[in-house]
């Protein structure tokens, strides 16, 4: 494990910590062996042993950064930056950094998790869970100890749409570049908005229809049907954040992605 600590403090949060924890291979595993096949064409891709080795350098900068309009909308650094901002953390090297208690929901290679870490101070705690073994083994192997100063880190391997925590956990939740591969995105968000404390802060970061056109949206479900990815309207997550009772949310619409956030 990265912090054999920050394991345990993840343990405390579980809704149902098992009696072993099964920790072999870095991060603490409560999905096990019997996983079910892979549910579409684009969570295959993610189980991969190819992509986590060029997830952070070539697919992310690439992919992401000409969905969100390189290179005039945000590359990764002011896309890092914003995320803490919106989620009330601290940037890097800045004194008196946040205790926050930070989940990463589906945080593949651990990318979005080690941005986050850096925005929060020692006695934070930062949990980044995700599905696939592969992505999870790079993100254990990227992520170096923490120093003196820095949060714990903890690699979960768990299912996005059934958070394992207990309710009220987290000061800060993150769910980036993956509501869009969840069969039941909706229940995703409700687990979200469950592990929050009251005045927690959520943000998302995904797919983003281009045009409002009923053409559009039949493309769309086509899209879905055939490999799993979910192409969501303009309003369709900022609506759901607000059914779920979050105020002050705010959206960055780009091309063909869009950020959202907002306050439990
Ligand atoms: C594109 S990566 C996103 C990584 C990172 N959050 C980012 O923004 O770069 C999507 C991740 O979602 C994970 N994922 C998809 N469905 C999941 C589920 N139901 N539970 C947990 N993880 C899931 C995949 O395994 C993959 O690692």
């Amino acid at each position: 494990m990265r912090s054999a600590s920050a394991a345990e403090r993840v343990l405390g949060l579980l809704k149902e910590p098992p009696g072993e924890p099964d920790v072999t291979a870095g991060y603490l595993d409560l999905l096990g062996p019997s996983t079910q096949p892979s549910p579409s064409l684009a969570q295959s891709v993610m189980e991969s042993a190819f992509l986590p080795q060029i997830y952070e350098r070539v697919w992310r900068p690439v992919g992401f950064n000409l969905a969100k309009g390189w290179p005039i909308g945000p590359d990764t650094a002011t896309e890092q930056a914003m995320t803490r901002d919106w989620l009330g953390l601290s940037q890097p090297g800045r004194a008196g950094r946040p205790a926050a208690t930070v989940l990463d929901v589906a945080c593949g290679p651990g990318n979005v998790t080690r941005a986050l870490a850096e925005g929060v101070g020692r006695d934070g705690l930062v949990a980044g869970l995700d599905a696939s073994r592969t992505m999870l083994a790079r993100a254990v192997a990227d992520t170096a100890a923490p120093g003196p100063g820095d949060a714990g880190v903890c690699y979960v391997r768990g299912d996005a749409v059934d958070l394992p925590f207990e309710d009220a956990s987290f000061d800060a939740v993150c769910c980036f570049g993956a509501l869009y591969l969840f069969d039941d995105p909706w229940t995703a968000v409700d687990g979200m908005t469950r592990v929050l404390k009251p005045g927690g802060r959520l943000i998302i970061l995904t797919s983003r229809r281009p045009l409002p056109l009923r053409t559009a949206r039949l493309g769309g479900e086509l899209v879905r049907r055939a490999t799993g990815y979910t192409v969501f309207g303009d309003r369709e997550v900022t609506r759901a954040l607000a059914d779920r009772g979050f105020t002050g949310i705010r959206q960055h619409r780009y091309p063909l992605m869009q950020v959202v956030g907002g306050r439990r």
